[in-house]
Order: C-alpha cells, then structure tokens, then sequence
C-alpha cells in the first residue's frame, strides 16, 4: 500500500480528520477555528499581522471563522477589534482573506454588534450604547482573567429604529463578500460568507433572552417576539448573500453578560426550526459547558434537540478536547467542531490532532495584548517544538 493510502486510511479512523461537504464547501475535516476577539486591529482596521496569524491556521479544506467584527460604528465594545462598515476596514480584510484562500481554506467573517456590552467611551460622540433594554450590566471580568470591561448605561432601542440596525447587517455581510472584489483585472474573491453572531449576551442576544429582554413592543414577550430581530437579521444577510454563504451562532443555555433565559432549551429549539426556514448553510452552537475560566461540566447531550431539528450543518464549541471532539462527531451529534484556546496555542491543530502530537499551552495573560507577534503569531508549529522531536 502507498504511503499516501495508509496516511488517508488513518485519517478516517479518526472522526475530526474525516472530509465534509459543507453546502457547497468541500471540507477536508472538521476542526473550525472559532471565532476569537484578538484585539490587534487598530483604530478598528485590521492589521498586516492578521494576515501571518490566520493564514497560519489555514490548511487546504479547512474552516476559519474570523473574530467577531462589528457592523457599525455602534458596534464595538472592545479596545482594537475590527469593524467591515468603513471602505478602509473592508479593504484591509483583503489581504487576510487572500492569504487564507491561497492555503485553500474556506473564511467566513463573524459580524456583530455588542449593543450594551460597551461603554460610552466606543461609541459615536460619547452617545450611550445601544440594546433591547435600559438594563445596565455590572463590571465583568474577560477571558484573559485579568481585564475588568466596564459598561454604561443603555438606550433601548425605539422599534422604529430597529429597522436601521438590520440594514447595518446586511451592509456588513455584502461587505465582506466583496472585500476585494473591486480589483477587477484579479480573480480575487472576499470572504466566503458570514456568521452572524447571535451568542454570548450580545445585541442579538438582548433580544432572544428573557433575562435582557423586557421590551413589550413585537420585539419583546413571547419567544416568537423576541427572536423576531436576530430572524429579521438572518433574513436580511440571507437575502443579501444567499443563504448558502450564512451561519449563525447562537448560545441559549449561556449567561454570559447576564443573558440568560427561563427556558434555553425551547429558545435553541425555536430558533434552530425557524432558521429552518430560511436554509442557511450552518447552526453553530455554544455548549452550556462554556463555564467561568477553567471550569467544564461534561453535558454531552445538551444540543442534540438542536441538532436534531436543524436541516443544515451543526457546529459545536465550549472547552472541546480532541477526544470529546472525535466522540462527538462518532456520535453523529455534530458535523463539526469548533476549536478556540487550542487552535489558538496551536496554529497547525489539524495535524496535531492527526498525528496525536503533544499540544502547546495557550497563554491567557497574552490573549488580548495589543502585541502583533506576542501571544498572536508566536505559537509554535510541531516542527518547532521539542514534542516533535520525541524529548
Ligand atoms: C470577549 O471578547 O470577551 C468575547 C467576544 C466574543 C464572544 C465571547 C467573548 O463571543
């Protein structure tokens, strides 16, 4: 037998190392890097060294989620996180995007808006930031385990205006699709598509949940109220781009900034049935593992509802290791697994999980240090590192 046939054999005895059709995507396995906040992208731009880092973790047939980028300039929360409202914003995603599909991964970019999780300090003339709600959250601690994000007071959106913040989505997502695209004389294409996020205690979020969501107008009250702004928005992005370019994250049984629901399970169901409805590409969902900084409660059944009901490609995340990973996807109750810290601290992750090499120790202190090389692009490859060389 060839070395190339036993390589492929071996693959296929490991669950994440397994190709997937993705809609029109042809995935040669099923590690996703999840979308994760860097922090590097000055004045709101993304930077030359984003380019190194993402195309570091692309490999041929692999998925990569862009960080969460904002839609408008109401959008951020976060020192340095990018935007794709600005022509400046969307031509510098070109080259990242470029660099990534010259390793022959598929790129789709995570658009947001924070809505309270801000401060007066992001937002346009000092204004306060905007939500479903005038609740205020209380300081939270970030995933580095040391920076404390204060927030201000929020203006609840009127229902009048809400309109307006939709469209900001559809701009963003058309955006990212023609990042690049204006080079006519090039065959240079944008990201492949977008993920809206839908997760985590952000805008969309302040609307799906009843613990944020207190409005008594069509956006407020019944679960079918409540979902009715992040569904206007998936209908928006889709009618923009097509449905077969869009995926939305959602995290019903999370309390991340204080967004919690009575009833996470019928909130993941409803939603999981009406995106449905509009045939987009994935569902990729947050298990409710996601707990405080190093605490992981095993619940491996939680989102099977979810990935029963929903017709498109399931995507899991929350703390996955690579053996729950292969487990899940043996089990059927996903298609693919997204992977953060680890893919973080380990830029060629596939190849480790395919080899079950050592792994590197992602750094929290450096997660969100406005370092171009520390903690970014520093990470070493197994060829590197002394595990390779079996010391
Ligand atoms: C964060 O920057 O803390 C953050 C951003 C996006 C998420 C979760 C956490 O979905």
């Amino acid at each position: 037998m060839g070395t190339e046939m036993r390589e492929e054999e071996g693959k296929q005895r490991i669950p994440l190392l397994t190709p997937y059709k993705m809609g029109n995507f042809s995935l040669s396995h099923r590690i996703v890097l999840a979308p994760l906040t860097r922090q590097r992208s000055f004045n709101n731009v993304p930077q030359p060294h984003a380019i190194r880092y993402y195309s570091q973790r692309a490999t041929k047939g692999g998925f990569l989620l862009a960080e969460a980028t904002g839609v408008s300039d109401t959008a951020q929360g976060y020192p340095n996180t990018p935007g794709i409202w600005t022509k400046e914003q969307t031509d510098a995603w070109k080259p990242i995007v470029d660099a990534v599909h010259a390793k022959g991964a598929v790129f789709f970019c995570q658009i947001w808006h924070v809505g309270r999780v801000s401060n007066t300090g992001f937002q346009p003339n000092g204004q306060s930031p905007i939500s479903s709600t005038y609740r205020e959250l209380a300081p939270q601690l970030r995933a580095n385990g040391v920076d404390m994000a204060r927030f201000s007071p929020p203006r609840r959106l009127s229902t009048d205006e809400i309109p307006k913040i939709v469209n900001d989505f559809r701009i963003a997502a058309r955006n990212a699709i023609e990042a690049g695209r204006h080079i006519i004389l090039l065959l240079i294409s944008g990201f492949d598509g977008v993920e809206i996020h839908g997760a985590h205690g952000y805008l969309i979020e302040q609307f799906f949940k009843d613990q944020a969501n207190d409005r008594t107008d069509q956006y407020g009250g019944s679960l079918e109220n409540r979902c009715r702004f992040g569904l206007e928005i998936v209908e928006a992005v889709s009618d923009e781009i097509g449905a077969d370019r869009v995926g939305i994250r959602l995290s019903p049984f999370a309390t991340y900034m204080e967004c919690g629901d009575s009833n996470p399970e019928a909130l993941g169901l409803y939603l999981v049935e009406a995106l449905n409805k509009y045939g987009i590409l994935y569902c990729h969902m947050i298990e409710p593992r996601m707990m405080p900084v190093g605490v992981k409660s095993e619940c491996p059944d939680s989102l099977v509802p979810m990935r029963k009901s929903f017709k498109g490609t399931f995507i899991v995340a929350g703390g996955y290791e690579r053996e729950d990973g292969n487990k899940a996807v043996a089990a059927n109750r996903t298609d693919l697994v997204a992977y953060g810290r680890h893919f973080l601290a380990n830029p060629d992750l596939p190849k480790r999980f395919e080899l079950d090499a050592p792994l590197n120790k992602y750094q929290r202190e450096t997660f969100y240090a406005p370092e171009p090389v520390l903690g970014y692009t520093d990470y070493p490859f197994l060829e590197e590192t002394d595990g390779f060389r079996g010391k």
